[in-house]
């Protein structure tokens, strides 16, 4: 059984609005999250899309998903957790809440701030998760990457080559990532920023999914104002 989580969490302090998290700011005529919803519902193989957002906006998000997709029991809505990696272990909770859970179950974790990506991207990331139980969707660094840990001199300047940038989706054998994610100590949880980690701490191999330049991340506003040209387009 495959699950999508939707990583609707977080609260967009980089973006500065103080209304709403930024996932609930308008993209053309819906809110950006209700776009990225739309990509995994239209496809079938999902048997659950989980929306994990703030506590407090669950209603707000059932109301949206009412409005824009209608009656479904094919999206569920429940609260994230306090830091990323947290929202994805909630997502998981729920599925072995209502489900016998087996080895082959699959999560395809995307973030709620990135309408953009394509039915391929999807489709990859099952069949990687199918087979390698883990992986992440990249694209080739375009820019050198600088290697700094005290920000001010350089460390090294690794190979372009074998650099990428991360996006997502990413996504993992259900019961396999609860495993390593449990093993963990606090000081690798405290140092993870993203789920794919948790297999490459572990010595686990995560295979790479090529991503999409189009599969941008809404971050800051400048990137909101690219959104809404693209979607002109
Ligand atoms: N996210 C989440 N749960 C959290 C934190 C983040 O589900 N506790 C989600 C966000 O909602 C977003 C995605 O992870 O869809 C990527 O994170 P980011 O862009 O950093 O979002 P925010 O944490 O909302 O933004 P900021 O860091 O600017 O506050």
């Amino acid at each position: 059984m495959i699950f999508a989580a939707i990583l609707a969490g977080g609260i967009g302090t980089r973006i500065g609005n103080t209304e709403m998290p930024k996932q609930y700011m308008l993209l053309g005529s819906k809110p950006i999250l209700l776009h990225t919803i739309e990509k995994f519902y239209i496809n079938e193989k999902f048997e659950k899309i989980i929306i994990l957002c703030p506590k407090s906006w669950i209603k707000h998000t059932k109301d949206l998903i009412q409005k824009y997709i209608g009656e479904t029991d094919r999206i569920v809505v429940i609260a994230g957790g306090t830091v990323r990696n947290e929202t994805i272990m909630n997502g998981i909770d729920y599925i072995e809440k209502n489900y016998e859970v087996s080895e082959e179950f699959i999560i395809v974790t995307h973030d709620a701030v990135r309408p953009f990506l394509s039915p391929r991207v999807i489709d990859e990331n099952i069949k990687f998760a199918k087979e390698y139980d883990a992986c992440d969707t990249v694209i080739s660094a375009t820019d050198t990457i600088v290697k700094s840990s005290d920000g001010n001199f350089i460390d090294s300047i690794p190979n372009r080559e074998h650099m990428f940038q991360g996006q997502t989706p990413q996504s993992f054998k259900i019961l396999k990532l609860k495993r390593l994610y449990n093993k963990l100590n606090d000081n690798q949880r405290a140092i993870l920023t993203d789920a794919a980690n948790i297999f490459v701490l572990n010595g686990e191999r995560v295979h790479l999914v090529d991503g999409e330049v189009n599969n941008i991340k809404i971050t800051y506003p400048y990137e909101l104002e690219v959104a809404k040209n693209m979607l002109k387009k």
